[in-house]
């Protein structure tokens, strides 16, 4: 067993979660809901990303929500910081290491759709990797090659939209085109976005999708809408924007969450 592995397994001391949740701009509060917490700062936990957009170091969060065992992955690389499309593999393989099934994305992501604004949440049901990269560069095993049909998981697609209609809170649905950031877009390359199918543009996720998968792990995800993308809203997209807008989503998503959790999530 990896260094890492142990130190979670002796960490979460019999918490059997078997979803782990990777907290993104505006789901970051999610820490504080969860009962009975154990916290393990990734700087222990080797492999595991060691600083963030915001520059501060993340944490592994484990305890209960809602009642059900998870682990929370509060901070997380993204290719742009460092040019390494891989760079959550070591800690997504130490998830599957300690027994972890299913992985729930977050990310803040632009809109493509004018009626989907600010504050909205989508479920992505596909993506298109346009970052012209792929984690899996290098890898040599045959496994290299993974499938990418059902990479949104039918079956926890449909228990977070069950959630969210119990929750009387709207779930868009769409797929989510991933830039590799970290300059946003431009309005051209929106409107080509756009014909090619996105619904919405963000600059994480789709790589860890596709390692999930890689290793195994079922894997679903959902956005938080924090801006029309470039060029449909008349002003300049900002980072400051993007962190103040997360948070009116976010407290839909956690609903929404929240309530997959309590129902059993998909087994
Ligand atoms: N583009 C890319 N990433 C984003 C955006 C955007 O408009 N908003 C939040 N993350």
């Amino acid at each position: 067993m990896k260094q890492a592995e142990a130190r979670l397994v002796e960490a979460l001391n019999g918490i059997a979660a078997d979803t782990a949740l990777v907290l993104g701009s505006g789901l970051g509060g999610l820490v504080d809901e969860v009962e009975s917490p154990v916290r393990v700062p990734y700087g222990d936990l080797p492999g595991f990303p060691q600083s963030g957009v915001t520059g501060h170091a993340g944490e592994v969060v484990a305890g209960y929500l809602a009642g059900a065992p998870v682990v929370m992955l509060s901070g997380r690389a993204h290719y742009y910081e460092h040019g390494n499309a891989a760079a959550m593999r070591p800690a997504l393989d130490v998830l599957a290491g300690i027994g972890i099934k299913k992985l729930i994305l977050t990310n803040a992501a632009g809109s493509l759709e004018p009626e989907m604004g600010p504050g909205s949440v989508m479920l992505i049901e596909d993506h298109i990797n346009f970052s012209g990269t792929n984690p899996l560069f290098g890898e040599p095993s045959d496994k290299r090659f993974v499938g990418l049909t059902e990479a949104y998981d039918p079956g926890m697609r449909a228990a977070l939209l069950k959630a969210a209609l119990d929750t009387g809170t709207d779930l868009h649905k769409g797929v989510y085109m991933w830039f590799s950031g970290p300059s946003f877009e431009t309005p051209a390359e929106i409107r080509m976005a756009r014909v090619m199918g996105a619904t919405a543009v963000g600059m994480s996720t789709v790589p860890e999708v596709i390692l999930a998968r890689f290793l195994g792990l079922r894997a679903a995800a959902c956005s938080v809408i924090t801006n029309l993308a470039a060029g449909m809203s008349g002003s300049e997209l900002s980072h400051q924007e993007t962190k103040e807008m997360a948070p009116l989503g976010g407290k839909r998503l956690a609903a929404i969450l929240k309530e997959y959790f309590r129902a059993g999530g998909n087994v």
